[in-house]
């Protein structure tokens, strides 16, 4: 079983990479033979769609223009499990944002001509937000939105009052919703989604 990570930062080793490292230690808590691998969306070159329609009009899933977009959507489909996670920066980043964007567009034009295919459908992920001290419902609601779009099931947690993870910069500190801890329950609960 293999899950892929996303971290939605432009900070390769902060808060939110470290709730998705925190995910993947619970779920190899559940299955030591549980592969993982890491995103950086720091490390794509991901640019806004352009609205221009030329080919995921016709083909779902497909766009003209060629970018680490199709990098992403391949290693997404390859995974069983996904974690999405994002810093809240104002909203999602922009290059999170832009991956957002272009996908969703992907996959309602094609809807629009009568194609009814969603390559990431069914499969299990869970949503991750960090902020500073802003509450992160601006991000859960995008990411939200977001696999719902992609016909995805998220998965949520009892002891969460989020669609997801969240956590602070002062993670070690928060006693009301652990974030860190809470990411262990979640990647253990990920494992078991999959079946
Ligand atoms: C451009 C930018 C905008 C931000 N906006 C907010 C904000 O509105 N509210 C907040 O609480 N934190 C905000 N932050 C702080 C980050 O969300 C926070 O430090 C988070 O832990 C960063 O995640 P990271 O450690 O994975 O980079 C912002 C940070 C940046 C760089």
């Amino acid at each position: 079983m293999k899950i892929l990570g996303l971290v939605g930062s432009m900070r390769k080793e902060g808060n939110t990479n470290r709730i998705v490292q925190a995910i993947f230690d619970g779920a190899k808590q559940v299955d030591g033979s549980v592969e993982t691998e890491t995103l950086q969306l720091s490390e794509l070159k991901i640019g806004p769609c352009r609205a221009c329609y030329d080919v995921c009009a016709n083909e779902p899933y497909l766009c003209v223009h060629k970018d680490d977009l199709q990098v992403a959507l391949e290693k997404m489909k390859e995974a069983d499990a996904i974690v999405l996670g994002s810093a809240l920066y104002f909203n999602v980043p922009s290059r999170l944002l832009a991956l957002i964007e272009r996908l969703s567009c992907v996959a309602h034009l094609g809807q629009y001509k009568g194609h009814n295919e969603h390559p990431l459908a069914d499969k299990p992920c869970c949503l991750v937000a960090v902020s500073y001290c802003t509450p992160p419902n601006a991000i859960f609601a995008t990411l939200q939105q977001f696999t719902l779009e992609m016909r995805m099931r998220p998965v949520l947690l009892k002891s969460q009052p989020f669609y997801g993870v969240a956590g602070t910069d002062k993670m070690e500190k928060d006693e009301f919703l652990k974030p860190l801890e809470s990411a262990k329950e979640m990647g253990r609960l990920l494992v078991q989604s999959c079946g």
